[in-house]
Order: structure tokens, then C-alpha cells, then sequence
């Protein structure tokens, strides 16, 4: 069968996360269930089937992170060397297999998604001001900010020329869009900082944008890789949408009440940064509209006291339960849309193994330490 050319939400579709009948599956109170150990070994268990394919893309991704010049050379080796969970390959893997073996095209689609989402890491990590990446110092702590922007240069400008090595120009563009939403997400985010009134379905469309869309476009890379039909690459894309989103609601879970050591990442930046994120945001809707007005002038006045303030009214709220009950609802509704994406398809012993890894991974994602 040919790959398809076109897609009607695919590689342009917004990313946009559809809050409809999302409250009816927010339990506010799901208890925090978050062991490194466990989270590691679920998804370790849940890529099993795609073992080889994770080991091919780690050597070939050793043999893209090379340049002739000794120092730049450096630096991506130690990049390379960081690694990472690689949730988004194994999406591709995964989506890819549900259609048929998985392919070098797989492969090559697979660390196009994951330098873009390296490069986004570098640069979001100057932006954070954070130290720590992956357990080790980050780039612009190891070398300095000039260096950070410009390997994240290098990361996107290679991932774009290697996305447009097929045949087809559609996974470059699929990646363009994609990786242009991260940054506009970005950027959106940045305009929240210190907008304590976001609302929560602004908070998750900005989630939706820097999170979603790579994920959703890793899956539905994946999916075309192994010539899914275009309807489906759609229903796997707004699959990879919402697990993105509800992974970064968990992300933004553990800044909060996160354990720095296992997450080998600076936390707590978001709320020293006057990023609002849901458990503040949540916290906030939960005032009366009095003590609410009093508490915005006060931050206005005062922001580190109201702050503080506000962290004492953390700690005897359900906010935590909330925001986890909320990642929940979005894994469960991108398992739905998983479901839809494989309708009418008799699966094979190896597509049902790919099948559940991803739900093992959608699972994984909201209860997980790093
Ligand atoms: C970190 O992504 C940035 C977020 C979207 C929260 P990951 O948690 O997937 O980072 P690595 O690749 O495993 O380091
Ligand atoms: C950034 O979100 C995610 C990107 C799209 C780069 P965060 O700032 O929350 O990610 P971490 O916590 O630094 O990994
Ligand atoms: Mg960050
Ligand atoms: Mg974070």
C-alpha cells in the first residue's frame, strides 16, 4: 500500500486538545501513586516488543550526533550521551508497528522526533534557568548560553534535513509544524508568567502546543512510516496530542511535589519562574471571588509573600489530587483515541503487543518520577 500524501488533521491540525466530557472523567481526588523504579520498569516492560528497533535508533543516533570540528563534536557527544527516556521514538516505533514491521524510515522519522525534542530541551533549559538535564549539568552550565542556543540550532537544522531525506516532503513538514507549535507554546508560556487568572483551558492549550504536538506528530510519523491510511495517522496524532498534554500535566505535577534526585532535572522552577500551572491555577478557582481579589493584590504589591501565602494554601488543598486526576482523564480520553485509530483492524499477536505498549506507556506517563 502507498503511504498517503495527504491528511486532513495531519501535518497542519492545530494540536488543539478538546475539553469536551473531560469533566465527567476528572476524579479530584486520585492519590499519587509515583515510584521511579516503577515507572522505569513499566515502560522498560511495555518496549519490550521493540527492543531491537530502540537499539538500531541509539546507533544511529550516535552516528548523527557527529561534526567535524573537535569542540562542537564534544558537545553533541555529551548531548548523545545524556539519553533519556526516549518516549517519543518508542511512540513512533509503537504506532508504526501497529501497521506492520517497522521500517528505516521508522527509524529515520524516529530521531528526527527525538533530536528536535533534544533541541527543545536545550533551549528550554536557558529559558528555566535550570541546572540539571537528565542527571547531568545542562549545556549552557557546562559550557555556557551562546553554546546551548546555537547546539539547539544545530539539533533542529539537523533533525529538518534528515526529516526531508525521503522521497516524500511530508515529514518535513509534519516535523515543521510540529516543532514551530512547541515554540509557540513556548513563547505562550512565557506570557503567562505571572498571569495568575490563566484559566485552565488556556493552560492546557499552551500544554497542548510545547508537549502535544511532538508527541502527537511522533505517532502519527510513525503510523505513516508503515502506511497507515490518513484517517488513522489523524486518530493516532490526536492520540500522541493527548498523552503529550497529560504527560506535561504530570511534568507539571512533579515541579511541585517532585523528587529532584530520581527526575534528574531541576524542579520547582515553574512557580519560582511565576509560571501558573494547574495545581496553582486550580488552587486559585478554589477561593472565594473576595478572598481571590485580595490574594491578586496582595501578589501585586507583595508577589513574594502572596506567594509564600499560597504555598501554606497548597498544602491543605486537594490540588494535587486534582491536577493528577486531570493528567489521568487526558491519558484515559488518548487511549480512547487509540482506540478509534486501530477500529475495524484485526490485529496480529504483534500488533496487540504494540497496542498495549502504548497503553502501557499512556499509563506510565501519569505516574511516573522522572
Ligand atoms: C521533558 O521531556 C520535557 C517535557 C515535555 C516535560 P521528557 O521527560 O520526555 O525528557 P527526557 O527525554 O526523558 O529527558
Ligand atoms: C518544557 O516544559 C517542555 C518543552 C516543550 C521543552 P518544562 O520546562 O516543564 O520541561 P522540564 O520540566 O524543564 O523538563
Ligand atoms: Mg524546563
Ligand atoms: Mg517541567
Amino acid at each position: 500500500m502507498k503511504s498517503p500524501e495527504t491528511s486532513t488533521l495531519s501535518p497542519f491540525h492545530s494540536g488543539r486538545v478538546t475539553l469536551d466530557g473531560m469533566s465527567t472523567s476528572i476524579s479530584p481526588s486520585i492519590p499519587a501513586d509515583v515510584n521511579e523504579l516503577k515507572y522505569r520498569e513499566a515502560f522498560a516492560k511495555a518496549c519490550r516488543c521493540i527492543g531491537p528497533q530502540l537499539q538500531s535508533f541509539e546507533d544511529e543516533l550516535s552516528r548523527q550526533l557527529v561534526s567535524d570540528n573537535p569542540q562542537i563534536d564534544r558537545v553533541l557527544k555529551y548531548v548523545a550521551r545524556l539519553g533519556g527516556k526516549r518516549l517519543r521514538p518508542a511512540l513512533t516505533f509503537l504506532t508504526a508497528e501497529l501497521f506492520g514491521p517497522s521500517t528505516d524510515e521508522t527509524t529515520r522519522l524516529a530521531i528526527v522526533v527525538e533530536l528536535v525534542h533534544t533541541a527543545t530541551l536545550v533551549h528550554d533549559d536557558v529559558l528555566d534557568s535550570s541546572g540539571l538535564r537528565r542527571h547531568q549539568p545542562t549545556v549552557h552550565v557546562r559550557w555556557d548560553v551562546p553554546t546551548s542556543i546555537l547546539i539547539g540550532d544545530w539539533l533542529f537544522t539537523h533533525a529538518y534535513g534528515l526529516a526531508n531525506a525521503g522521497e516524500s516532503t511530508l515529514p518535513g513538514r509534519w516535523i515543521s509544524a510540529a516543532a514551530k507549535r512547541v515554540c509557540e507554546g513556548e513563547i505562550r508560556q512565557n506570557q503567562t508568567i505571572g498571569n495568575w487568572e490563566l484559566s485552565q483551558e488556556e493552560y492546557f492549550d499552551v500544554l497542548a502546543c510545547k508537549t502535544g504536538a511532538l508527541c502527537g506528530a511522533s505517532c502519527a510519523m510513525g503510523a505513516w512510516s508503515t502506511a497507515a491510511p490518513a484517517w488513522r495517522c489523524d486518530a493516532l496524532q490526536s492520540f500522541g496530542n493527548k498523552l503529550g498534554l497529560a504527560f506535561q500535566i504530570f511534568d507539571d505535577w512533579l515541579d511541585v511535589w517532585g523528587d529532584q534526585a530520581p527526575s534528574g532535572k531541576t524542579l520547582g522552577t515553574d512557580f519560582a519562574h511565576d509560571k501558573p500551572t494547574l495545581p496553582w491555577i486550580y488552587l486559585l478557582g478554589t477561593l472565594n471571588p473576595a478572598d481571590r481579589q485580595t490574594w491578586f493584590e496582595r501578589y501585586n504589591s507583595d508577589p513574594q509573600n502572596a506567594k509564600a501565602d499560597l504555598q501554606a494554601m497548597l498544602k491543605q488543598s486537594d490540588a494535587s489530587g486534582y491536577t493528577l486526576g486531570c493528567a489521568k482523564g487526558f491519558a484515559q480520553s488518548a487511549c480512547e483515541d487509540l482506540r478509534k485509530a486501530i477500529s475495524g483492524f484485526d490485529l496480529s499477536e504483534r500488533q496487540t503487543q504494540a497496542l498495549r505498549a502504548l497503553e502501557e506507556i499512556a499509563k506510565a506517563s501519569v505516574s511516573r518520577a522522572g
